[in-house]
C-alpha cells in the first residue's frame, strides 16, 4: 500500500469511528477495510445491553465486504483513542479471507504503526488446513 492510500483508509477508518455504538465501554473504534479491486468498506463497534452479542468494528467491515461479494483484501485501518490493535477474534476473522493483510493502527491523534497479519497472528489456523487432500 502507498503512504497516500494508508492515509487516506486511517482518515475513513476515522470518519466511521464517529458512528460507533458504544454505550457501556465508551471506547468507539473506527476501521476502514480496501479491497484488492480499490474499494473500501468501513465499520465500527456496535454493542449490545446482552454484552457478548458486541460485534467489533474490524468484523463489522469486514462482513460488510463479503456480504457484498469481496473477499480479496489489502490493508485494514483501525482507529481508536489509543491506538489498540484488533483483538483476537477480529485477526482470525482476517485471516480467513487474506493470508497477509497490512494492519494500520492509528490513535485519535493520528499517530499510526503499521503490522501486518503475520506479525499479529504468528503460526495462524486458516483455511487451508481444512482443505481435503
Ligand atoms: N473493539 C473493537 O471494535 N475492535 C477490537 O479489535 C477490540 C475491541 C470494541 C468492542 C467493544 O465495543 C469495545 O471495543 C471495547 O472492547
Amino acid at each position: 500500500m502507498t503512504d497516500e492510500q494508508k492515509r487516506n483508509l486511517v482518515k475513513l477508518a476515522k470518519d466511521a469511528r464517529e458512528k460507533a455504538y458504544a454505550p457501556y465501554s465508551n471506547y468507539q473504534v473506527g476501521a476502514a477495510l480496501l479491497t484488492k479491486t480499490g474499494l473500501v468498506f468501513s465499520g465500527c463497534n456496535v454493542e449490545n445491553a446482552a454484552l457478548g452479542h458486541t460485534i467489533c468494528a474490524e468484523r463489522t467491515a469486514i462482513l460488510k465486504a463479503v456480504s457484498e461479494g469481496h473477499r480479496t483484501f489489502e490493508g485494514i485501518a483501525v482507529v481508536t483513542k489509543d491506538g489498540g490493535t484488533p483483538c483476537g477474534s477480529c485477526r482470525q476473522v482476517m485471516r480467513e479471507f487474506a493470508g497477509d493483510l497490512t494492519v494500520i493502527v492509528a490513535d485519535e491523534k493520528g499517530a499510526t504503526k503499521t503490522y501486518t497479519l503475520n506479525e499479529l497472528l504468528p503460526h495462524s489456523f486458516g483455511p487451508d488446513n481444512l482443505k481435503k487432500t
